[in-house]
Formats: C-alpha cells, structure tokens, sequence
C-alpha cells in the first residue's frame, strides 16, 4: 500500500425524510441568502423543491432560484451562474439534483469569487485558490459529487468534457440522502447511475499497486452488493433497502475511499468522456460501451486484476479453466449484466451513427496527452482500437 491522505469534511445526512433539515444545515454552515441550483424539472416535479424553499423559510434564509441545468452540464451556463450568483450576493450554493447540477454549483463556487475565467481552472491555465461552500441534496446516486472534490464541465465551443478534481475546496459541505427521493427515477436513469458508480471502483480497483487486500476486499463487497440491488430494482424500483444500498455505494465508490493507498487507472472515463462530449449521450451509457472493450484490450496484457475481478465479483467458478476462459467469462458476465440493466454495449448503437473515432482520439490527446490511464497505459493508438472494440 502506497502512502496517503484522506480528508472526507462532506456531513452526510442519510434516510428517509432527512430533506427537512436542509434549512438548518445550511444554517449551520452560515448561509444567509441561498442560490437554489436544480434541472430540468424533476425536483420542481416532485414536489421536492417546495419542501426545501420552505425549510429555508423556516431559517430565515433568503434564496435564488438557479434552474434549467442540463445533463452533461455546460461552461455556458456556468457563466450565467456566476453572474446570478454575484448579482444577488449570494453566499452558499445549494445543489438539488444529481451531478449535473452539482458540478454546476462546484464550477460557480470556483468562479464566482474571483476575476479569472472560471474555465482556466478546468483545461490547467490556472489553479483556483478559493471557493464558496457547496451544499446537496442528491436525488439521484451515479456521480458520487455529493461526497467527490471533483467536477465535469462540457466546454461546447471547444468540444471538451473536463474533469477537474480539488478536494480541498470542492468536497460540499453536506449532502442530504433520502433513497425515497430516488424512486421517481426512470429506470433507465437509475441503471446509467450504477453503471457509472461501478465504473469508479474499477477505475480504483484496477490497480498495480501491491498489498491492498483490504481495501480490495470492501471495494469487491459494495460491487456485488450493487449489482445485487441493480437486479431488485429492475422488478422493485419502490424497494427503500435497495434503493438505499445503492445510494450509500454511490458515495463510497467515489469518495475516495476505495483508491486510499493506490496508484488509480481513470481511462474507461477519459474515453467516455469524449464519446458524450461529442454525442451528448449520459456518461454512464457511455461507460457500458467502454468498459467490456477496455477490459478486453487489458486481458492479455495485465490478466491479474481481471481474474481476481472475475472470481470475486462475477462469481466465475475457476475449476478446470485457465486464466483467459476465466477472465473472458467475467467480462461476458459483465456485459450480460449491462443487457440486463437495458443497456447496449455497442458505441454504434448508442449513438446512433458511424462514431468519429478519429475526433475523440484528436480531443483525448488534446486532453489527455500522449499516454493513458495507469493499470495498462494506453498509447493513442491503443485507445483508438479500444474504441474500435467497443463499435
Ligand atoms: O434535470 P432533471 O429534470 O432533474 O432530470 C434529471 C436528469 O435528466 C434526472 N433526475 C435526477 N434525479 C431525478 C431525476 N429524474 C427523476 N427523479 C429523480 N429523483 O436524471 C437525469 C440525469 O441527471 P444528472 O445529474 O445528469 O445525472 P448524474 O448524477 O449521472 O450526473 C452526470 C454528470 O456527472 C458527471 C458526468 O460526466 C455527467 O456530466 N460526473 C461527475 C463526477 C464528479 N463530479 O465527481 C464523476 C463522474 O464520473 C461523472 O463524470
Ligand atoms: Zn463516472
């Protein structure tokens, strides 16, 4: 195990009905005038809004409404939300959604305070040296925001998707988790989230680092957990155990516990990211394309993590069968899984048109650089032919 620091501030408010206490928890943290960050319309829709106008009413905290952001959230309106934001004064930002908003709230919180293009902080022009404070109130678990330092904007003029991670200043303050509020989900927005959270453990899990047989086991454990809760779901979207399992594995996946003490790999989500930057398509359909291909180019090349991740979490039985019969038994377990869930793990398909790889390999290595990812480090053109698999 490598040496490391693990810093969690985020207070995590977990259960049924918690959304009450968003008001004094935002009090707590000093906010006097809120800006209200949501979506599209789900949280208006469901009628959870109003419950948390009223709890900051009941506060005596003062509140903007920020709405209309998009999934795969854009620099755009993050400009927009810096100006609202100085224009009412606002001192705390409320996040209520998923993590496209709550990467919205991150990106104002690092632009608002300053006279720099919030942007530069994102492609590596600047490096932010304050933020304002971030509160949540998650309503759908995939991204883990709620408990990350990290935040995703899509630059639509320059065609990037960019990952930004810094958890001394972005990790929010609190995030209230009520799994009842996640039931509303469609199912197909519930299986891009556990696609997605699983991706973060593999991107931990698939490690060279030796020596870290606990932290592999719990990340094994909340794995087979997710995919267990993924399949009551499908026939039980009401059932409030599952739903609350995978709400908590959500934030595991990416808090940071998961990849304490290991050197990460991180390359199933920069090629992702490149497919919905271009398509726009959610980040977790991307991810069921990537992932098998990914695997698969790996195999030969670095087979220990996949045999252990085929036993272990695919639950591929190794008696009379060599590595290779075992590994590929686990990725094709994993894909049928992905099936299951009402994913397609074809890019073609999920896109809906000839997918130029020759753009997303030009932008990753704008990106990226020349070299990819750590468990098998990826060349440009081994990243083209993993897009090539995942046709
Ligand atoms: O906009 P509304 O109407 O609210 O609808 C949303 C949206 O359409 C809907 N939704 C959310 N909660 C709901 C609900 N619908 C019904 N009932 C509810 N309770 O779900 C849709 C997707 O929301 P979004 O916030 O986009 O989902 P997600 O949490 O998957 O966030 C995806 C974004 O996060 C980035 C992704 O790249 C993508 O841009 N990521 C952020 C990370 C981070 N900050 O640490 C890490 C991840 O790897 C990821 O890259
Ligand atoms: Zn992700």
């Amino acid at each position: 195990m490598e040496n490391f620091t693990f810093w969690s501030p985020t207070e995590f408010v977990f259960g049924r009905d918690t959304e009450s206490r968003t008001g004094e928890l935002a009090s707590r943290c000093g906010a006097k005038k809120v800006m209200l960050l949501f979506g599209g319309g789900s949280a208006e829709r469901s009628g959870l809004l109003p419950r948390i106008r009223t709890s900051l009413k009941e506060q005596g905290i003062d509140y903007v409404d920020f709405g209309g952001i998009r999934p795969n959230p854009t620099a755009d309106k993050v400009y927009e939300g810096i100006e609202v934001a100085r224009r009412e004064n606002v001192d705390f930002l409320l996040a209520v959604g998923g993590g496209s908003v709550i990467d919205t709230a991150k990106a104002i919180a690092l632009g608002a305070p300053t006279d720099v293009d919030f942007w530069k902080f994102y492609n590596g022009e600047a490096m932010p040296q304050t933020a304002m404070p971030v509160g949540v109130v998650l309503t759908i678990p995939a991204a883990g925001s709620e408990g990350s330092g990290n935040s995703v904007i899509t630059n639509e003029k320059t065609l990037q998707k960019i990952s930004v991670r810094y958890p001394m200043l972005l990790r929010p303050k609190f995030a209230v988790m009520n799994p009842e509020l996640t039931m509303t989900l469609p199912a197909e927005q519930t299986a891009y989230g556990i696609v997605d959270m699983l991706c973060h453990i593999y991107e931990r899990y698939f490690s060279n680092t030796p020596a870290t047989e606990l932290v592999d086991g719990y990340s094994e454990a909340i794995m087979r957990d997710v995919m267990d809760q993924a399949m009551t779901l499908r026939y039980q979207p009401d059932n409030y155990d599952a739903r609350a399992d995978v709400m908590w594995a959500g934030t595991l996946a990416h808090n940071g516990i998961c990849g304490v003490g290991k050197t990460e790999d991180w390359a199933s989500h920069r090629l992702e990211h490149e497919i919905s930057a271009i398509y726009d398509v959610p980040h977790g359909a991307g991810l069921a394309v990537i992932v098998p291909a990914w695997m698969k180019f790996c195999a030969k090349r670095n087979p220990d993590k996949l045999w252990k991740f085929a036993i272990n979490v695919m639950a591929v039985d190794p008696t009379g069968h060599d590595t290779e019969e075992i590994i590929s038994e686990g990725i094709s377990r994993l894909e049928d899984f992905y099936h299951d869930l009402g994913l397609t793990t074809s890019m073609r398909e999920l896109v809906g048109t000839e997918p130029d790889i020759d753009a997303m390999v030009k932008s990753l290595e704008r990106n990226m650089g020349k070299v990819l990812g750590n468990y098998v480090p990826l060349s440009m053109e081994d990243c083209r032919e993993i897009y090539h698999m995942a046709l």
